[in-house]
């Protein structure tokens, strides 16, 4: 389907649902549930919202004035607009900043639907309609809607469930490109909604955070590399991208490309993939098209066409040097684009510090850096690769610390302008069987009292892979 039958299509489902969504709820207001003109419009409703949804979760928001279904802003023509106005009125009277529908309400019964519909609209009559709205429909068994937070506030509070946010759209991050390569490898069409989400959860998290949310880039998994790595790009390069001032369209963009970047690789044979052990020439030569391949495979997918223009250059340059060796074999007259370098630090970073079947030399955050800025103009745009080592800091976020007192920890954070770079740290208690526990927070900048030492120093970094650490877990 062109590109503009995709949004003519996209108008005109999204006005069938908010005019059948308004036409139940007037309905509602009059007639009983068995009445006929009730029925019809439950039936007018629940069709309008499968077409929309596609049989996935239906979600509609409103953020600043504006709906949102399935993230995308509604979209409608002017004839419509006393609809969708009345609608806008209507959830902000009650302060329902959203809705989620799930496809099982295919299955509801009228008489369910119309007492959903009765709720919403007695809903105005309670000082707090939304918690109201949540009670009822959980006391009535409405097993197919429910109500969705307020995603402005949720942004503007600091919240202190932001580990477990930030771990959520992680593993939600992997499932999503795992999904898409699934499908690829079946030849079924891939869609982009789940990918492009979870780059917004990621905009949002660094936006808060930086420091907690660039510890998930320590997630580090062998069996499954190519898709850690795919988030770990995404993770990392969305916080240079942050640093850099990008706007918040950017940065999903980034974000995309992050995730997107290896998805060529589902064409490169399991074999390559996990041969332990030096690559061949004939082998190497097929790792080498995988960033075409990523460009065939995003080209391929369902994705509306000025976002799919946004991310295919970057996972075609991201193995491209900045003096533009590297590979695929290029003719270009000026550099790399911007995302296409930031990739590129991003995704060397990545790969060095994890255990790859490649290669066996992993190295720690700080090695890592140290060898790339050996590199740096040549590899690296070199004003990038500063930005970045300035965010990693010279202790990393997740960098494994031995003390000598003997003691080990992960580097927390390093509050700029601390004293000597001294990180903060949060200590490894053993258990004597090899098992690490998360023991206290302390900082290195702390001195012993009456002396002018510091209380603990750092003996040298060591790699949490040799441990069996995964330092986002103790860290999130
Ligand atoms: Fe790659
Ligand atoms: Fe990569």
């Amino acid at each position: 389907m062109s590109y503009q039958a995709h949004t003519e299509q996209r108008i005109l489902w999204g006005e069938m649902f908010f005019k059948s969504f308004y036409r139940l709820i007037q309905t509602a207001k009059i007639y009983q549930d068995n009445n006929e003109s009730t029925k019809e419009c439950v039936s007018e409703f629940v069709q309008a919202a499968s077409q929309v949804c596609m049989g996935e979760d239906l979600e509609i928001h409103v953020t600043r004035g504006k709906f949102y279904l399935q993230e995308d802003k509604l979209l409608y023509r002017r004839e419509n607009t006393a609809v969708v106005h009345s609608m806008l009125e209507f959830f902000e009277q009650r302060g329902i900043q959203g809705l989620c529908l799930y496809p099982s309400i295919e299955k509801a019964s009228s008489d369910e639907i119309a007492s959903f519909a009765r709720l919403l609209n007695h809903s105005a009559d309670r000082e707090d309609s939304v918690d109201w709205l949540i009670q009822k429909i959980e006391g009535e068994g409405l097993k197919w809607v429910k109500m969705l937070e307020d995603r402005d506030a949720s942004l503007q509070n600091s919240d202190p469930h932001f580990g477990r946010r930030a771990r959520r759209t992680y593993s939600h991050a992997l499932s999503s490109i795992k999904e898409v390569s699934q499908k690829i490898s079946q030849k079924d069409n891939a869609g982009i909604r789940k990918a492009r989400r979870m780059a917004q959860n990621m905009v949002d998290l660094v936006s808060e955070r930086e420091s907690l949310f660039l510890a998930l880039s320590t997630i580090k998994d062998y069996d499954d590399y190519t898709f850690t790595h795919s988030v770990n790009v995404a993770v990392l390069s969305v916080c240079l991208g942050k640093r850099l001032g990008l706007s918040r369209t950017s940065l999903e963009h980034l974000g995309i490309c992050g995730l997107f970047h290896d998805l060529g690789k589902v064409e490169v044979s399991t074999e390559i993939i996990h041969k332990a052990g030096d690559l061949n020439e004939q082998e190497w030569e097929v790792v080498r098209k995988h960033p075409l391949w990523s460009v065939k495979q995003i080209l391929k997918m369902y994705i509306p066409h000025e976002l799919k223009s946004k991310i295919l250059l970057a996972p075609f340059e991201h193995h491209l040097k900045c003096n533009l060796s590297g590979y695929p074999k290029v003719n270009f007259k000026k550099s790399i684009s911007l995302f296409g370098k930031i990739l590129t630090i991003a995704d060397v970073y990545d790969a060095s510090t994890s255990h790859r079947c490649y290669t066996p030399d992993v190295y720690s955050p700080d090695q890592a850096l140290k060898l790339m800025m050996n590199k740096a103009g040549k590899d690296f745009d070199a004003n990038l690769l500063q930005v970045f080592v300035n965010m990693i800091g010279i202790y990393p976020v997740g960098t494994l610390l031995q003390l000598d007192t003997g003691e080990l920890g992960l580097v927390l954070d390093c509050p700029s302008g601390h004293k000597n770079s001294r990180p903060r740290i949060v200590l490894l208690v053993e258990d004597g069987e090899g098992n690490f526990a998360r023991g206290e927070v302390v900082d290195l900048a702390d001195q012993d009292p009456g002396r002018s030492s510091f209380r603990r120093n750092i003996v040298k970094g060591l790699n949490p892979t040799a441990y069996g650490i995964q330092p986002a877990q103790f860290l999130l």
